[in-house]
């Protein structure tokens, strides 16, 4: 039965944030004997698809994980070619994603980033800063250690500089340095291509997330697959360390 876009709206116990592990574009590529990059060509036709779907269904938050802090390790023309997606693709999008309303942040390490393509991002970032619709969130050069490395960092600086004492540090200070602060935590996280692990993808946030895999490649990867995978989400019950009853009652 097909999942309309309202029926997700609908739900009461839709999720509020949802991050995705875009994996899969090189096998696609490799399957058609075609050059990895026509792969994450591809994977943006999916990207564009899925951003729209989340907005028409009222996911307020969508994370995408576009490149990690390890993907750096790739072969140098791929790493090149993906940066250039990476902002051609920005350039050509941020009008349209601002006409819908959707506000666009990005989380990792912006020193990696090659000049230039922080300030395409960041005009990005300042056009869109007051849409409500939805939040998009781009993770580049993303890696939750070292993400959380650098809220550790600006802790202890603050601890040096004698303006923090160490028995105050709880939660809420900590996630107030991490790149997600005022983020909710992610509700769903989803990866595609049939692979069973996080690689790196927002450790500390997913706490108590529920996952789903999907065995699709990420180009094959579509709106009616997304909308089920939500659907059965909301039939979950989440616990948090409660027993059944407790959460029912
Ligand atoms: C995901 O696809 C996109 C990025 C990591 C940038 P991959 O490029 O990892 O595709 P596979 O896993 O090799 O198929
Ligand atoms: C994770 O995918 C990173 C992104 C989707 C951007 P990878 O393909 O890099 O992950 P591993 O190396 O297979 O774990
Ligand atoms: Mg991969």
């Amino acid at each position: 039965m097909k999942i309309h876009a309202e029926d997700i709206k609908n739900s009461e116990n839709k999720p509020v944030h949802i991050a995705i592990i875009m994996d899969g574009n090189g096998r696609w590529a490799k399957q058609r004997g075609l050059p990895r990059m026509m792969g994450h060509n591809e994977g943006v036709k999916t990207v564009k698809e899925i951003v729209t779907a989340s907005g028409e269904a009222g996911i307020k938050y969508l994370t995408i994980y576009a490149f990690s802090k390890e993907n750096w390790n790739r072969p140098k023309d791929e790493v090149n070619a993906i940066m250039s997606l990476l902002l051609k693709t920005t350039e050509k999008e941020i009008s349209e994603l601002h006409r819908n309303n959707i506000r666009v942040k990005v989380i990792g390490d912006k020193n990696d980033l090659p000049k230039g393509a922080w300030d395409v991002l960041e005009k990005g970032i300042k056009l869109t800063k007051n849409n409500t619709h939805m939040t998009l969130i781009i993770a580049l050069s993303y890696g939750s250690r070292d993400e959380i490395l650098r809220a550790v960092r600006s802790l202890a600086q603050d601890i040096k500089r004698g303006e923090l004492n160490p028995d105050d540090i709880n939660e809420t200070l900590f996630e107030s340095r991490l790149d997600t602060h005022n983020i909710p935590d992610p509700d769903l996280i989803i990866r595609t291509s049939g692979e069973y692990r996080i690689s790196n993808y927002l450790l500390w946030q997913s706490a108590y997330a529920e996952y789903y895999f999907a065995p699709e490649l990420w180009p094959d990867f579509h709106r009616q697959e997304y909308y089920r995978i939500i659907m059965e989400y909301a039939k979950r019950e989440r616990r948090f360390g409660k027993t059944s009853e407790q959460v029912t009652a």
